[in-house]
């Protein structure tokens, strides 16, 4: 369905994200004919700048972010025509009149969609100024980023800052992992599909494995990343929205409340931390000098603007549950990394083995179906098999296949657009399932910050691994401890 027109006012419009991400998807949907007819976009931000030269700083980084693409002109022509930029001191109420007059010159009544690619802790500031300067009404629909806070009081003062202005129906918390397209999928799967649906529980599945792997270091925001540290950074928002899709009961229906209602009661009956847990079941790491792709990179510690004595964690593995009837006794191993030797996200579902096992018994190890959904680098589907092994001499010896579906080549068409694109497009539609709602925020928050306390109260160093590995042995002892090991096809 035709895309509705909106008034796209995006604050930071000069930034990291608007550039490298947000313009590239909304050039995308240009293209793909789904920005709404009349849609107009202002770029704001606090630097002088004439919207023509806006407009050439938008060409460069499509030029720079949309690597190998060619930019097709007569398409761009009609996007950077949407485009105005205005320069407003966001902390000065006075510099609200130029939004507001902006948006009087709207050709027709349409939605007011506010963008914050911007700090969080200016959020509040801009959303009182842009009630006070009679910016909004009662169209206007608020986006935000992550980090939403360090910890449950500091997410708490910024999402009341923003309920001071709107109600939660009209805020979309970005979450970008629920924007990329195997996510989704999770949800087809697991509720299209009878064969699955009705194996998705203790009885058929021995555990679960969620493993997000990246290659890049801190890239430049040491000091942000410090702060943060990769369980705040990763496993608060991105790892935990990917484990409540797994573990979540089935909505009623796909309304975002619906989903999300759901999603909260998987964050409720996460099993918090006691001291045991956490000596058995938790391990924190940080990388040290070693090689990615056969290039030398340096450690944690001396990477640019390091405070050598830090001991935030750029590692986390760590074992849980989900303490309810579906899930109980399944345990679910999260694990997470800066560089790693690959960039990969996975999830792998292992289901249990057969009650009575008839084949040779050396190989009883195979013998268990796997379910591997990859977000990246390939999105892709592959359910391990077991089948025989052909050949005469082989007699009945069983060898483990893919069953896969590689989107790339099943649906050879179909482009798989970048989080943002859909993202976008969904806040465009008014559509709230993708987002982030702030009792998920909430209830996200109290798990971690548990787990936080406790860590303080251990007072450890992270454990070291190089760069290029996949992170310390004692993540790797974690699971066999269980009898199980990661999962090692990449
Ligand atoms: C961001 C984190 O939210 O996600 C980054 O702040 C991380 O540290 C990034 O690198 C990973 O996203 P993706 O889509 O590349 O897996």
């Amino acid at each position: 369905s035709a895309t509705p027109s909106v008034d796209l006012a995006m604050f930071g419009a000069l930034g990291d994200l608007a550039l490298r991400k947000l313009f590239p998807a909304l050039y995308h949907l240009e293209r793909e004919g789904l920005l709404g007819e009349t849609t107009r976009i202002l770029g704001l931000a606090r630097q002088t700048l004439e919207t023509a030269a806006f407009r050439d700083k938008v060409t460069a980084a499509l030029k720079t972010h949309l690597k190998g693409e060619t930019l097709d002109k007569a398409c761009l022509a009609r996007f950077l025509e949407r485009l105005e930029f205005l320069s407003v001191d966001f902390a000065k109420p006075e510099g609200y009149t130029t939004i507001r007059d902006w948006r009087r010159q709207a050709p027709d009544a349409r939605p007011l969609m506010i963008y914050l690619a911007v700090p969080a802790s200016i959020y509040g500031a801009i959303c009182h100024n842009l009630k006070a300067g009679d910016c909004l009404d009662d169209s206007a629909r608020v986006v935000v980023e992550k980090p939403i806070g360090y910890d449950l009081d500091s997410s708490n003062a910024i999402n009341d800052a923003i309920g001071a202005v709107f109600p939660e129906s009209r805020v979309y918390r970005i979450d970008h992992y629920l924007g990329k397209e195997t996510v989704q999928n999770l949800i087809a799967l697991r509720f299209a599909n009878p064969l699955f649906g009705t194996q998705w529980n203790q009885n058929h599945i021995s555990h679960v494995e969620i493993t997000v792997a990246e290659k890049v270091g801190i890239e430049g925001r040491w000091g942000y990343f410090d702060q943060a540290g990769q369980l705040r950074d990763m496993v608060q928002n991105h790892l935990l929205q990917l484990l409540c899709l797994i573990a979540m009961d089935p909505p009623s229906n796909l309304d975002a409340d619906a989903i999300r209602d759901e999603k909260v009661k998987v964050l409720k009956a996460l099993k918090p931390f006691t001291p045991e847990v956490l000596e058995r079941d938790v391990v924190r790491g940080q990388y040290i000098a070693g090689s990615v792709d056969g290039q030398s990179v340096p450690g944690y510690l001396d990477e640019e603007g390091a405070n050598t004595t830090s001991r935030t964690e750029t590692f986390v593995a760590m074992k849980t549950e989900v303490a309810n009837w579906r899930w109980a006794g399944v345990p679910f191993y999260l694990r997470t990394g800066k560089r790693m030797p690959e960039k990969l996200s996975q999830i792998v579902i292992h289901f249990r083995q057969q009650p009575h096992y008839i084949f040779d018994p050396d190989q009883r190890g195979l013998a268990s179906n796997k379910l591997i959904i990859r977000l990246q680098p390939e999105e892709g589907i592959a359910l391990q098999v077991l089948t025989k092994d052909s050949g005469l001499d082989k007699g009945m010896r069983l060898r483990p296949g893919p069953l896969d579906l590689d989107f790339n080549s099943a649906f050879p068409k179909s482009r798989i657009p970048d989080a943002y694109e859909r993202l976008l497009l969904e806040v465009m539609k008014g559509q709230q399932y993708l987002f982030v709602r702030r009792d998920e925020v909430e209830y996200a928050w109290r798990w971690i910050d548990q787990l936080i306390g406790a860590w303080e109260a251990r007072d450890d160093a992270p454990r070291r691994y190089p760069a290029g590995s996949w992170g310390p042995v004692a993540s790797i002892a974690m699971i066999t401890q269980d009898g199980r090991s990661w999962y090692e096809d990449y």
